[in-house]
């Protein structure tokens, strides 16, 4: 028997990483009795290794918990800006938001930037200050910092320890009282079922698994289902919620979120964001708010040997099945050899993608600096969008270039806003606006994406000794003095070296990029001259001087054994690097400028 809507509440957490949203997730679950204490470790919501890693959650399950006679529908904000669609719809699934704070730390960047998202889509929003037990708990300046951000009270903060569980279960009773029941149907008729997904993957056992939010209307197990956006059509499998494991039901109605397993083969069939109806009386209008994402972060993939391009091109295939943002093409290199050119959603999403075909797929990977896409305008009239710098048609025929420019804003201590500016503007960024929240900082800007792809958290992270943080939305393309930088080995020009800059840049990057090569590719037994060129013209060169190298000189004639393992260890080194003309040119010179400094 399905909830009546009055007692159903959706909520989801916002918080920046490590806040400790996962810990309180986990304590509510407990409180809730939804997952035992004893269980609590073997149940804790499936992480990646890779997420545990990073130490950050990319994405926790949607959970279902039942509190005093209430359905409470947790689900999942990602905390990391590439992912700030996805965010967008989660909120959107919602009637309400746990704003968490760690009582240590205060706001941060993403925090803001997503409150201010789930501010627009009319979300009632518990603040709370987590983290309390501290010592270095700061509970007057943080409760400041919340109380001029949300206009709310100092006495309606909630004061809590996920640790500890101190002030968990009123976190529950507000969620109860202050987070409004799902509206009646919204739609022109509520037989017009109509449900958003706000998240998908594909487990290789089940297909498809989608989760979702019914708007108006119910989805019955066994329905047959559209996707207004995609048109795409399947079949609703299993309905049912995550309780935290798979609990199949009958259906999910009005209000409630939950799982479908489907019979759909790709993720692209049914992406985030995407309104489902029923086949048989398909609602006439989709939910608002779907994009198509674009990726706007392009590297190219390479194995580190031929043969195993196959298997690369398998396991992108396989990846892309879950993850829709996926875009990859088939690309060529003379160096490289075959390998496929991967667009993303931002930087993190192309650690995860190469960290997972490295750990799961077994390969070893070339790969390439990342860059922006350009819009191109001919003389012609032709408008081309090029993804790599190899791409770029004679610039005799170019009218303009244009790069895409991100709006961002920091979030600092007060005291280092000065070298936060001067960051931005080395960046060729520019200040926008600086205003403060009690004693920190935001500083508003705008900077052309492609130099904020190399290291620029880093040194964000390192210029304001880990306090700053950094969000950014994608604002334009602007047309700006752009031009390849190529780079010639031996007197060739190895493609996929080459960059788009801008001009006032192209000497110095140029200049440090030879430097690097120089001591990444090993001496040859002749002189080997790196250059970096525009058009032809060249602007930087190091030369890398004659050595003859026989590592077996200096071992006596006699030991033949240790002279074919020193041998055989020469070979292993060769097959990393990579043979252009009679240069030997190692892996890591692909990505010398990813250590920008
Ligand atoms: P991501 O997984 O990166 O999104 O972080 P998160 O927000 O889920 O944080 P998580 O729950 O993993 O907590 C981060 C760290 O803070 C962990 O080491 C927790 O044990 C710790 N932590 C969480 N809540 C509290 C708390 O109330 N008090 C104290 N002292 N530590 C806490």
């Amino acid at each position: 028997m399905a909830m009546n809507q009055d007692h159903i509440r959706n909520f989801c957490i916002i918080a920046h990483i490590d806040h400790g949203k996962s810990t309180l997730a986990d304590r509510l679950l407990e409180l809730t009795g939804t997952v035992e204490k004893r269980n609590m470790k073997a149940q804790l919501l499936d992480r990646m290794d890779l997420e545990r890693e990073k130490g950050i959650t990319i994405k926790l399950q949607p959970v279902r918990m039942e509190y005093k006679g209430y359905e409470l529908n947790l689900i999942d904000t990602p905390g990391h800006v590439d992912f700030s669609y996805e965010v967008s719809r989660s909120l959107e699934a919602c009637e309400g938001a746990l704003l968490v704070v760690d009582a240590s730390q205060g706001i941060q960047a993403q925090t803001l930037a997503n409150v201010y998202l789930a501010m627009a889509a009319d979300l009632a929003i518990i603040p709370v200050m987590n983290k309390v037990d501290l010592p270095a708990a700061d509970v007057e300046r943080v409760g400041a910092e919340i109380v001029s951000l949300l206009g709310c009270k100092f006495e309606d903060i909630l004061q809590i320890s996920a640790k500890t569980g101190q002030g968990v279960a009123a976190v529950l009773d507000k969620i109860v009282e202050q987070v409004p029941a799902p509206l009646e149907p919204i739609g022109p008729s509520y037989r017009d079922t109509r449900a958003l997904i706000f998240d998908s993957y594909y487990d290789d056992y089940r297909g498809v698994i989608l989760y979702v939010r019914v708007f108006d209307g119910e989805i019955a197990k066994g329905a047959h289902i559209k996707m207004l956006n995609t048109s795409a059509t399947g079949i609703a499998l299993e309905v049912g919620a995550l309780k935290p494991d798979m609990t199949p039901g009958q259906g999910l109605e009005t209000g409630e979120i939950g799982y479908i397993v489907t019979n759909l083969k790709t993720t692209r069939d049914a992406k985030v964001g995407d309104t489902i109806t029923l086949a048989s009386s398909p609602a006439t209008e989709p939910l608002p708010g779907y994009k198509d994402v674009q990726p706007f972060v392009y590297a190219g993939f390479f194995p580190e040997s031929n043969e195993h391009y196959q298997e690369l091109k398998d396991a992108i295939e396989k990846l892309s099945l879950s993850d829709s943002a996926l875009q990859y093409a088939p690309e060529n290199s003379p160096v490289l050899g075959f390998g496929v050119r991967i667009g993303f959603l931002g930087l993190l999403h192309m650690d995860i993608v190469r960290e997972r075909l490295e750990r799961e797929y077994n390969l070893d990977l070339v790969v390439t600096n990342p860059s922006t896409d350009y819009q191109v305008s001919l003389l012609n009239g032709d408008e081309i969008d090029i993804k790599s710098a190899a791409d770029l048609p004679d610039p005799a025929k170019i009218k303009e270039i244009r790069e895409p420019w991100i709006k961002g804003e920091i979030i600092v201590p007060r005291d280092y806003v000065g070298p936060v500016i001067q960051l931005v503007s080395g960046k060729r960024g520019l200040q926008k606006n600086l205003s403060y929240v009690e004693d920190r900082a935001i500083v508003g800007f705008e900077a052309p994406l492609a130099n904020l792809l190399t290291d620029f958290y880093d040194q964000l992270k390192s210029l304001t000794s880990g306090y700053g943080s950094f969000n950014y939305e994608l604002s334009d393309y602007r047309a700006e003095d752009l031009v390849r930088l190529d780079f010639y080995v031996a007197g060739e020009m190895v493609g996929a070296l080459s960059v788009m800059v801008h001009r006032s840049e192209a000497q110095s990057l140029g200049r440090t990029t030879v430097e690097k090569l120089k001591e990444v590719i090993p001496r040859q037994n002749f002189q080997v001259a790196l250059q970096a060129a525009i058009g032809g013209k060249f602007i930087a060169r190091e030369d890398l001087s004659a050595y003859r190298k026989d590592v077996t000189t200096g071992l006596y004639g006699g030991d033949v054994s240790r002279k074919k393992k020193v041998l055989a260890k020469q070979k292993k080194g060769k097959e990393r690097m990579k043979r252009f003309g009679k240069v030997d040119i190692p892996a890591e010179a692909f990505t010398v400028m990813l250590k920008r400094d």
